[in-house]
């Protein structure tokens, strides 16, 4: 009888790699291979369908999703303005959903009966993975080796490599975790576990320091369309180039590095380390956009669906009916979100030059203090009156117990 196929999410790195061999000794399954180009760079794809293959598994598939991860995902992630516990851009967890995605899709069309991940135990990846998972095919057995496993370190690992000869990655070896995808890189565990302790400086990689950034300042501007941010300095640029792009004017101006302490969804706090620039424009500039064109009421709102959203993406609940519903709600508030802003960036620091919409709500008329007819003074009395009038009511109850008091 053939052996049951397992699709396994594969990077190439050592944690990986061991699984490929351990999913065939615990389970006899045959290994098929999924690597999804999000964006990590080429270091990391280099070669790795031949590494897959001498690792043990019957095939790979290296599936470029980029343009699916930036147009389906970080762009609706924009427009919702979602921002977890006000730092984090979400960079590893928007990414999460799709790949899941791409396991089940290659997974159907090889008739396979399981996937697995090579998250561990602790973090909200393997939430997010699973999620998308049981979303799109339940039936699906999950197998998360981490979390079955006697290995416990990168040493347990590296035993376990050489005992079956499965050939070691080259890759320098980190005394943290990295995650890269197009929209950021996230930095943690290992030495950054002591919040403390500040990272060294030659780990970042997509941003330098703002001593190290030009003495000058630059000007950038974004234009976007119901939302979407379309052109950068009046170049339209398809989806993935506009935020690669962003990405090189804003890294070498400093701009996007985070450092926080984050509540995981599994009830621990971790310190993460993030650097996402082109993401940390792009949010900038929305946000002035909907300052300039969405109504009091509706940018209001929409702060808060924003607090939702950013936590169901971190909490990997992308594939959800309350996701798209909320979809809904921002894609109509989007409708008037075109426009242009120009900002300047210099050593870290971003600032708004000035902005430009057909659909601005901002009417100068209104509040220069001119006779108009739109607004006529007098009217701010009535206004005045009537919203204050439980802080009037109010204020002549307490002074009346405060008399009362007196007397006796
Ligand atoms: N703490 C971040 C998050 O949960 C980053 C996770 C990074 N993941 C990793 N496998 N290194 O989204």
């Amino acid at each position: 009888m053939a052996k049951e196929k397992v699709v396994l999410a594969y990077s190439g790195g050592l944690d990986t790699s061991v699984i490929v061999r351990w999913l065939q000794e615990e389970y006899d399954y045959e290994i098929v291979a999924m690597t999804a180009d999000v964006g990590q760079g080429e270091s990391e794809l280099d070669g790795l369908e031949e590494k897959a293959i001498k690792t043990g598994a019957s095939q790979i598939f290296v599936e470029d999703i980029r343009e699916e991860l930036v147009r389906d995902y970080i762009f609706p992630m924009v427009r919702s303005g979602a921002v977890y516990e006000g730092k984090y851009l979400l960079g590893t967890a928007i990414a999460r959903p799709v790949i899941g995605k791409k396991l089940v899709e290659i997974a159907n069309r090889v008739g396979a009966t399981a996937v697995a991940h090579g998250a561990t135990g602790k973090g909200n990846d393997q939430v997010r993975f699973e999620f998308a998972v049981k979303a799109l095919n339940p039936y699906l057995k999950i197998v998360a080796p981490w979390r079955e496993w006697k290995l416990q370190s990168r040493t347990d690992c590296m035993d376990y490599a050489c005992r079956f000869d499965i050939p070691i990655p080259v890759t320098a070896e980190k005394p943290y975790s990295i995650d890269r995808n197009i929209w950021h890189i996230s930095f943690e565990g290992g030495i950054l576990e002591d919040p403390a302790r500040e990272p060294d400086q030659d780990m970042f990689r997509l941003t330098v320091a703002p001593e190290d950034a030009p003495d000058y300042p630059e000007e950038v501007s974004i234009g976007f369309v119901k939302g979407t941010p379309v052109s950068v300095n009046g170049n339209e640029l398809k989806p993935v180039e506009l935020v690669e792009e962003l990405n090189r004017i804003a890294g070498r101006n400093a701009v996007g590095r985070v450092d926080m302490v984050e509540n995981r969804l599994l009830g621990m706090k971790s310190r993460g380390i993030y650097e996402t620039p082109g993401g940390t424009l792009l949010t900038f500039a929305h946000r002035e956009l909907e300052q300039y064109t969405l109504d009091r009421e509706t940018y209001h709102y929409k702060e808060q669906i924003a607090l939702k959203y950013a936590e169901m993406i971190y909490y990997g609940l992308w594939f959800t009916p309350l996701r798209e519903a909320l979809d809904g709600f921002i894609n109509i508030t989007q409708e008037t979100v075109t426009g242009t802003v120009n900002i300047r960036l210099y050593k870290g620091n971003i600032t708004v030059l000035g902005r430009q919409s057909e659909h601005t709500l901002y009417h100068p008329d209104m509040v220069t203090f001119e006779a108009d007819e739109l607004f006529d003074q007098k009217d701010a009395q009535g206004f005045i009156n009537l919203y204050g009038l439980p802080l009037t009511i109010k204020g002549m109850m307490d002074l009346k117990k405060k008399r009362e008091c007196q007397e006796v």
